[in-house]
């Protein structure tokens, strides 16, 4: 049984049904999917979930997919929650990492795609595409190749080369051009006006943000639904921190969550952060930020669709937004390797300096609990980190 109701702009207010393709609202805003929680409420209760399948399906009650037939999965959802006891004992804060690396395609945009590639399919879509920083392009591939789908996929020359390869072995159609996803974004929509694509791009469609918004329920799930102090998040197009709200906006409804919300942190990269520029000048909405750089290309996005949605987010919760240099990032790519094992994306490293400043400040209270999204595995950036070696020399 599924509850999906209907689309609502967050914007204008105006609905639309659920059942039809649609992008972006006439207004031009995202579009958000809005379910019968009423009903959900009484047939679903958290007691439901505990013996169900370990992958994010396990909440399909409140994802927008029909019809069982069409999900189409790799088994993505359900990653670890681990504590980062020494990390936090330092900071005098309880530190846990929820682990997207471990996600198929090793990010968490398998969860938007697994989402956005199983609606569309059961919308009729057929031919799928996307400008992408490189992952959500990996994962989009991916789950249109499991599909059967055609999918096309625009990112910047310079995106990480494992990605562009994932997107190649996985049979999608990979164009490269200079310059920024927001550069990409218009090749796309070339491609989507004359060759008959259906647009995915970030929050150009309603589905995406469905999947992830499967990591707030997770995080509700495992943490046993009392809700962590502070949650921080590497933020792009800010689908994920957009989702996570969303989700605990939808458990509040369901009744599910005990305590208070989280306050939500948005983390940038100094070298773009529109977001956190905006934020500190209390506007509603981002400026297009010029010169865009960062080692962390997952969040070198200038301009987002859905940054009023974040504000709002950040807003409501008593959040804030942080923006941290590549070589902080680099430091915590490491120290987060050696001090607790786990090899992060550089996105994911991001938030542990935020984290540092933010308790610096005193932000961050003695003992509060802190949970940092590590959106996607080291292993997708060879070329970030260099390998300390010493050759053996045989005894003379
Ligand atoms: C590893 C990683 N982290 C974070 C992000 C940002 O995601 P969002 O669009 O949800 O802000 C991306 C987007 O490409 C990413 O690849
Ligand atoms: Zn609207």
């Amino acid at each position: 049984m599924n509850f999906l109701s209907h689309l609502e702009c967050p914007r204008c207010r105006q609905q639309w049904p659920a059942d039809r393709t649609w992008n972006t609202c006439e207004c031009g805003a995202p579009l958000l999917v809005r379910y019968d929680l009423e009903g959900a409420r009484r047939v679903l209760s958290r007691d439901h979930l505990a013996s169900r399948q370990a992958d994010m399906w396990r909440y399909r009650e409140l994802l927008p997919v029909r019809k069982e037939e069409n999900i189409t999965t790799l088994g993505e959802g359900f990653t670890p929650l681990l504590r980062l006891s020494r990390l936090g004992a330092a900071m005098g804060v309880e530190l846990l990492l929820k682990d997207e690396g471990q996600n198929p395609t090793g990010t968490f945009k398998a969860r938007g795609a697994a989402c956005g590639i199983s609606r569309a399919w059961e919308l009729g879509i057929r031919k799928v595409a996307l400008p992408t920083a490189g992952n959500a392009g990996a994962a989009w591939a991916s789950y249109a190749a499991r599909r059967g789908m055609e999918c096309l996929v625009v990112m910047p020359e310079d995106a990480p080369e494992l990605t562009k390869k994932e997107c190649s072995v996985a049979g999608a159609q990979v164009i490269t051009v200079p310059g920024l996803i927001s550069d990409a974004a218009k090749v796309v929509a070339h491609y989507v006006r004359s060759r008959g694509y259906f647009d995915v791009s970030t929050l150009r469609e309603p589905y995406r943000i469905e999947g992830k918004k499967t990591m707030g329920y997770e995080i509700a799930e495992q943490v046993g639904w009392k809700l962590p102090d502070v949650i921080v998040y590497p933020t792009g197009g800010g689908v994920g921190l957009i989702g996570m709200w969303k989700a605990f906006q939808e458990m509040k409804q369901l009744r599910w969550l005990e305590g208070p919300l989280p306050r939500m942190v948005a983390v940038q990269a100094a070298g773009c952060a529109p977001i956190v520029l905006a934020h500190r000048q209390g506007r509603e909405e981002s400026d297009y930020w010029a010169g865009a750089h960062t080692v962390a290309a997952g969040i070198r996005v200038p301009k987002a669709l859905g940054d009023f949605l974040v504000l709002q987010a950040l807003r409501a919760s008593g959040g804030t937004a942080v923006a941290v240099e590549d070589e902080e990032i680099l430091y915590c790519v490491q120290e987060l390797a050696a001090r607790e094992g786990v090899y992060v994306c550089p996105e994911g490293a991001a938030c542990l300096a935020a984290i540092r400043k933010l308790r610096e400040r005193q932000w961050l209270r003695e003992g509060e609990t802190v949970l940092l999204l590590n959106t996607g595995s080291g292993l997708k950036y060879p070329e970030l980190v260099q390998a300390t070696v010493t050759p053996h020399e045989s005894a003379s």
